[in-house]
């Protein structure tokens, strides 16, 4: 049986997965936050669970949208309403920046997923794949941002939205631009965190899987001694509201060990992983994306092995070392029992993104399935 069929067997209250995404992939990202979200229901009723607590806040679960779609608060109310509790509105930046052109998103050859580590070359096919809510994709969409006069409006009704134990998490990013030095990044990251408290986030997310500054490969999370001067300045920024910090993949455990180490205590939890960096390629054997965007985001279906496991290793560290520090998980999350897996090795919360534009009953799912979680 696939993970269709037994989606539909396992819950019959609420509707499958769709069969055209919230998010429409032929339209650019700026269509898509002035149009979207393409969803016109049904909308079935929320099971009541039983509150829990999230970094000091009252929550229904502590099952959420990372930072992906939740791009104005058209997107918010309708993940609000369809029962996500904690909401990532998505990076906001210090000042407006466009997405990429198209292609943004799109799906991969599994056969070259499961056979590719971080140098491989991943195929791009033309078709979405039936049950695409669980495929594995790659997105190149440059990490928009509205003007802060916009998103600073936007994001205080997105407050209004809530319902009784949801809360709002808002991901702020530093632009790093070839001149950025150091100081500038930090300074970046710390007036945001600033905003986003101001706009009324209950907690803070820092976006570190952005590039690194000047001329260092990689990106800030990889820095462990720039990652924890952000997390600090920050911390002094956001006041009392819980902090986080969003990374991507760490492959060695020493590495994970020494950035948990010496975050704890700055900051409240990780949110573990952003979306792991491939070399994508189309049928021919060009960039699929084009030329300067030749790697792009893996998303979905294969992440999630890839992220069980730097949670697991994150989860032994922290309890290893007796650190302050939630492990935050997303990745491949597209289905109740995925959810339940993260919550088994420990996560704190489990966040999803690409697969709940296919499945934005998700929640839903996974509060029948288990109103613990
Ligand atoms: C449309 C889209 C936009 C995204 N934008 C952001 C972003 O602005 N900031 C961020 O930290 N992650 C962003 N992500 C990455 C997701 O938060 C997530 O880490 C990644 O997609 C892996 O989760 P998934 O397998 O559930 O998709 C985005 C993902 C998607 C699908």
């Amino acid at each position: 049986m696939n993970i269709a069929h037994q989606i539909q067997a396992a819950t019959p209250l609420v509707p499958p997965p769709l069969v055209a995404p919230v998010y429409r992939l032929d339209r650019t990202f700026e269509q898509n936050a002035s149009d979207g979200p393409a969803f016109t229901g049904p909308y079935p009723d929320v099971p009541v669970t039983p509150m829990k607590d999230f970094l000091g806040h009252r929550v229904a679960s502590r099952i959420g949208v990372a930072a992906s779609l939740l791009v104005n608060e058209r997107w918010f109310e309708l993940y609000s309403r369809l029962g996500f509790d904690l909401l990532t509105y998505k990076t906001i930046r210090s000042r407006a920046r466009l997405a990429h052109p198209l292609p943004n998103w799109l799906y991969l050859n599994e056969s070259t997923v499961a056979a590719g580590g971080p140098a491989a070359l991943l195929q791009a096919i033309d078709q979405i794949p039936s049950a695409a809510f669980a495929a594995t994709a790659a997105g190149s969409i440059g990490m928009p941002s509205s003007a802060p006069e916009v998103w600073r409006r936007d994001i205080r009704r997105c407050r209004t939205h809530l319902r009784p134990g949801q809360i709002m998490i808002v991901s702020v990013v530093g632009t790093a631009d070839p001149d950025t030095t150091e100081q500038d990044i930090i300074a970046d990251f710390s007036a945001l965190a600033g905003e986003a408290r101001d706009a009324g986030a209950h907690a803070v997310e820092l976006n570190l899987s952005c590039p690194n500054v000047g001329q260092r490969e990689s990106e800030v999370y990889r820095d462990t001694e720039l990652a924890v001067r952000i997390g600090a300045a920050a911390r002094a920024a956001a006041g009392p509201l819980p902090l986080l910090v969003k990374i991507g993949p760490i492959e060695e455990r020493d590495r994970m060990a020494e950035l948990l180490q010496r975050l704890a205590g700055l900051v409240d939890g990780v949110v573990m992983i952003n979306a792991p960096s491939r070399l994508i390629v189309d049928t021919s054997g060009t960039p699929a994306f084009g030329r300067n965007r030749e790697r792009a985001g893996m998303m979905g279906g294969a992440v999630f092995d890839i992220a069980l496991k730097c949670v697991r290793t994150a989860v032994e560290i922290v309890r290893r070392d007796s650190l302050n520090l939630d492990v935050l998980a997303v990745g491949g999350v597209c289905s109740a029992e995925r959810i339940s897996a993260f919550a088994n090795a420990g996560a704190y919360a489990v966040l999803t993104a690409s697969a709940c534009a296919w499945d934005p009953y998700l929640a839903i799912r996974a509060k029948h399935h288990d109103p613990m979680l």
